[in-house]
């Protein structure tokens, strides 16, 4: 099929920003920075992150949004499009694919743990409770294989659910209502922090660099987030690129979405660190961290279980903006390129993305022993395997191929979309040909040992 005459386009520049920054804005803000950061030790981490995102990060997004805007196709026959023929290249794709494919099924276990604590709010389950109750709610969820199936399964029906309305209907209309809601929240929650008595202990463990943390694991963490946290390397902004017209300026959406990421993030943590400090909890006790801090901080406030549903709705919501980017990606390539019905595309995958998300779900109950993965269970494997591995491989591809193997006239004026920025092509083009390559070549082999003796 070919989608390049009539393929749908967002109804509006911010319906697309809104929904770019939906995919990237989710878990890997909210759920896993805070608890990544808390692991690798705080300030050091969070500023080599920041670094990673900037000069590897949004070059990289810019390329991806714009191999797709080009393609007007998925992520695989975008390459078979920019080349004029079917080409080797297009493995970025198919790796897009697997990744966010594989990616999708993990993250529906930790968004069901979101949408149980919708319902346990609800209930009341955090209302004037201790740290320690609180973080007997969170042993007693993972610890119960039926309940995370149960709404890791109810997760992957939403996400099917929204993608089914296609790329207008679903997609980009709900983004416009509850992204800027949840930003909203999380700013109550940073103000509420900062007047906490761990504020200082927050802002010292989150800013204040102590560079002897910087393991090669922790560098791998960060660059491998800042791809997570961003979308790239799963295919998923090739494919929301492919809705984009002509005049899309690239550079200005890259950036905005950009920003709005890093400060979902950065607004989490600050939300997150007070409480941690506060309450004697241990920052480096993983994915537990947000469910287990931020219900304290509902506990004891006024309206505190009505403000804790609101913040698990949007959480979940937030998670569910960027599955279905990565549900997305599978779906339009067996659109575009195997012609099937989207409805059969969408409920097939959706269907393997639970099964193979189930040992991902059981990793914390009956599977909790099976290590058989470097001493890992099944959901830290995944999870470990995508974020530090499969996202940087495949945004190193597009670097390779954006930086040394596309042809550089067309792409000079495309990127603006119109506007002169003489310094915007030789700039974008130095970081996608040379640094963001680099950076990834040699954090990878730095964790691999190649640079110590
Ligand atoms: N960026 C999303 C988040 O931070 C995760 C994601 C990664 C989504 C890759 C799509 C593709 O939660």
């Amino acid at each position: 099929m070919n989608g390049s005459s009539a393929r749908t386009q967002w109804a509006s520049r911010l319906g697309f920003i809104l929904a770019a920054a939906g995919s990237a804005i989710g878990l890997g803000n909210i759920w896993k920075f805070p608890y990544i950061t808390g692991q690798n030790g705080g300030g050091a981490f969070v500023l080599v992150y920041l670094l990673c995102i900037l000069l590897v990060g949004l070059p990289i997004m810019m390329a991806e949004l714009h191999i797709g805007r080009h393609g007007q196709r998925d992520a695989v026959g975008c390459f078979a499009v920019l080349e004029g023929k079917p080409t080797r290249w297009r493995f970025i794709g198919w790796l897009g694919v697997s990744s966010s494919f594989l990616l999708l099924s993990f993250y529906a276990v930790v968004a069901g743990w979101s949408f149980d604590y919708v319902v346990q709010a609800a209930s009341g389950a955090f209302q004037a409770r201790s740290a320690e109750e609180i973080n007997a709610v969170f042993a007693q969820l993972v610890s119960s294989p039926g309940q995370v199936v149960f709404w890791q399964g109810s997760f992957l029906v939403a996400t099917a659910g929204i993608v089914l309305g296609g790329v207008r209907g679903g997609i980009e209309r709900w983004s416009k209502i509850l992204m800027p809601l949840l930003f909203l929240l999380l700013l109550l929650l940073f103000f509420r922090g900062m007047l906490s008595p761990g504020a200082k202990a927050g802002l010292e463990f989150m800013f204040r660099p102590d560079f002897s943390k910087l393991t090669p694991a922790a560098l791998l963490d960060a660059l491998g987030h800042a791809f997570f946290t961003l979308s790239l390397g799963a295919g998923t902004m090739i494919t929301y690129g492919s809705y984009l017209d002509r005049q899309a300026d690239l550079l200005s959406l890259s950036v905005r979405i950009t920003l709005l990421d890093i400060m979902v993030a950065l607004l989490a943590g600050l939300a997150i660190f007070p409480v941690v400090f506060a309450a004697g909890l241990e920052p480096g006790s993983g994915p537990g961290l947000v469910f287990q801090t931020i219900p304290i901080v509902f506990s004891a406030m006024p309206f505190g279980s009505v403000l804790a549903v609101l913040f698990f709705l949007l959480l979940s919501f937030a998670a569910m903006s960027s599955s279905i980017s990565m549900l997305e990606v599978s779906v339009s390539y067996l659109v575009d390129e195997k012609g099937w019905r989207r409805g059969l595309a969408t409920m097939v995958l959706g269907l393997a993305a639970f099964v193979i998300g189930l040992p991902s779900a059981l990793s914390f109950n009956l599977l909790a022993d099976v290590t058989p993965f470097f001493g890992q269970t099944f959901f830290d494997f995944a999870n470990a395997l995508v974020s530090s591995y499969l996202l940087p491989l495949g945004g190193f591809s597009v670097a390779v191929y954006a930086g040394w193997f596309w042809k550089g006239e067309r792409l000079q004026d495309e990127l603006s979309g119109g506007k002169i920025r003489p310094w915007l092509y030789p700039l974008w083009h130095f970081l996608v040909k040379y640094v963001a390559p680099a950076a990834v070549a040699v954090v990878l082999l730095n964790q691999m040992g190649w640079f110590t003796p």
